[in-house]
């Protein structure tokens, strides 16, 4: 268990004896360092309870702590201030030195379903599609810390307008394919297009459609008939999917992403019968269109029914998700679905989850919840364009800030080429996530290239140092922390000791902006104390290896939490 957690509970039994029934007892830092390390606030809240007076409560609690509390002083109207025994904190830290999982909480089993990714087949990701797989992912892996079962699915968006798109613009090209012959019985023959042909096709056939109705109802009607099971269509589909997927796992593979399933709305269509069977009984025709009502009667805003299937007979998007949850409810049987798709998608989840529930589609106890997030935007607070005003691709982003990194790194770097994809890829994700989730944020590639500053290559400079560090210093695995008189070494230690409440802050609020200031703050707190005091040349053993031993476990700390943000470590930059 976490030293604050620890202390909270030991707390929490302690007015428990004193007669106060308190469900959570909260150790803060102290907003006055002056005072102490850490406050208790708690006395207001019980007085008010009990009708008693707080600084007697305070008095009183005073009077019972045990000897892991000192330096205690009461304030107006009845803060307990206090700071640890140093003593007691080293033993945490050393266990802690030895396993880094002592300084986390674990929770109850669960089995978190996460859906994050989403690329679309044959579209080129956009600087706003990093989003989803790197929050997605990150949350993914800070679940695993908490100890909770994951499974991950990208959920790609393989059906849509862009297969008609496609499928048109080769039958253009290539009109004798088995594929556009209605006749064809036999088996498909493999086609010899690479991605970027996709997307160049896709290109050319989004304009010619834009321009000619004719061929956008080509396209539409292309769409329709894969949707309405053409086995010759779907054959080309398919095999269009699986080449454009190429890029997209090469993509999610630059990000560090890792899916326990590889599979997409296509999937969900042998679902879809079932899925109907379970909510017939709420279903009723208007104007065509297979509809359900999902509306409660404490909704303040609009809420028109939901259509799931359209009246020419076609699924649409909320179809495909409908089945997607029977299947995953079936097989998995997951305590919780999450989904990570931009903000705009908020009011589609909560219909679609609405249904689920209201037909036991879902049980009540799956807990479906969408988190949204925001826009990427340029500094001109508009969506993040390419300097001309075109829209800009993800692998563009990823070679600029590439540029920017490049001239900065060492001369004598062997892996030069590596080490400035790490680089690129630990800028673009620290960057992402390190604003509230919720909100758009301004995307500066200099800025957050820099290595200094709040950004990805700063603490990974940070994590070169320690490591640059514990070689020289010669570390052996029995040095344990003895000393904390050093006061930046007492604040280093006091951060750690935040860990667990910060873990918890961004599992729950869906937002990794908790561990990127955490990363932060304790990178920062380091480097003050390394440039303040020369730990190598320290003549005292005890205290040398004492301080070696803090820039292990600071070590360990940033190297967990980089694994968290799904961020590769550098050996040199
Ligand atoms: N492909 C979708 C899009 O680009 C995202 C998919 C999100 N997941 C889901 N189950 N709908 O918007």
């Amino acid at each position: 268990m976490s030293f604050i957690k620890e202390h909270e509970l030991y707390l929490k039994n302690l007015l428990d004896k004193l007669g106060y029934e308190e469900s959570n007892v909260s150790i803060f830092p102290c907003s006055k360092k002056e005072l102490g390390d850490f406050q208790l606030n708690i006395c207001m809240n019980i007085a008010k309870k009990y009708h008693q007076n707080p600084m007697e409560i305070a008095k009183l609690i005073v009077a019972n702590l045990n000897n892991h509390f000192i330096n205690v002083n009461i304030a107006n109207p009845g803060f307990i201030n206090f700071s640890f025994n140093k003593e007691i904190l080293i033993e945490y830290l050393n266990k802690s030195l030895e396993n880094f999982h002592n300084l986390v909480d674990k929770h109850e089993e669960k089995t978190i379903f996460l859906d994050y990714g989403g690329a679309n087949a044959a579209k080129a990701l956009h600087v706003g599609h990093m989003r989803s797989p790197n929050i997605g992912e990150a949350m993914r892996r800070l679940a695993n810390l908490l100890g909770y079962k994951t499974i991950s699915d990208v959920h790609l968006g393989d059906l849509g307008r862009q297969a008609g798109m496609l499928i048109s613009e080769i039958k253009v090209r290539e009109p004798n394919l088995v594929f556009f012959d209605d006749a064809y019985e036999g088996s498909y023959p493999k086609v010899k297009y690479t991605p970027k042909d996709l997307g160049e096709m896709y290109v050319a056939a989004n304009i010619k459609a834009n321009e000619d109705s004719s061929r956008m109802n080509e396209v539409r009607e292309i769409t329709a008939e894969i949707d309405k099971g053409n086995k010759r269509y779907i054959a080309l589909w398919s095999q269009l999917v699986e080449i454009s997927s190429i890029s997209i796992k090469e993509t999610y593979q630059k990000l560090n992403c890792h899916f326990d399933l590889w599979e997409g709305e296509l999937d969900s269509f042998k679902d879809i019968p079932k899925m109907l069977e379970v909510l017939k009984p709420f279903l009723y025709e208007s104007e065509g269109a297979l509809v359900m009502d999902i509306k409660n009667d404490t909704d303040t805003k609009e809420m028109p029914p939901l259509i799931v299937i359209k009246k020419d007979g076609a699924t649409i998007y909320a179809t495909r998700d409908l089945a997607t949850i029977y299947s995953r409810i079936n097989r998995f049987n997951p305590d919780e679905i999450w989904y990570f798709t931009d903000n705009r998608q908020s009011l589609y989840f909560e219909q679609v989850f609405r249904a689920a529930y209201k037909s036991g589609l879902v049980p009540k106890t799956c807990k479906l919840q969408h988190f949204g997030f925001g826009t990427i935007n340029g500094t001109d607070g508009k969506p993040y364009k390419t300097r001309d005003g075109g829209v800009m691709e993800l692998a563009s982003l990823i070679d600029l800030i590439k540029e920017e990194i490049t001239p900065k790194l060492k001369e004598n770097i062997e892996n030069k080429e590596e080490v400035a994809s790490k680089l690129t890829i630990a800028t673009l994700k620290f960057a992402d996530l390190m604003s509230f989730r919720n909100t758009d944020y301004i995307f500066d590639p200099v800025k957050f290239s820099s290595f200094e500053g709040k950004t990805g290559p700063y603490i990974l400079y940070t994590a070169v140092r320690l490591k640059s560090l514990l070689n020289k210093g010669n570390l052996n695995s029995h040095s344990k922390i003895s000393n904390l008189d050093n006061e930046d070494v007492l604040n280093i230690s006091l951060k750690i000791l935040e860990l667990s409440n910060i873990l918890e802050r961004a599992f729950n609020e869906k937002s990794l902006n908790y561990l990127t200031d955490f990363l932060f703050d304790l990178a920062s707190l380091f480097n003050k104390f390394y440039n303040n005091y020369h730990i190598l040349s320290e003549k005292d053993e005890t205290l040398r290896n004492s301080n070696l031993a803090i820039v292990k476990l600071v070590y360990n700390v940033i190297h967990e939490l980089l694994n968290v943000l799904a961020i590769e470590e550098v050996e040199k930059m």
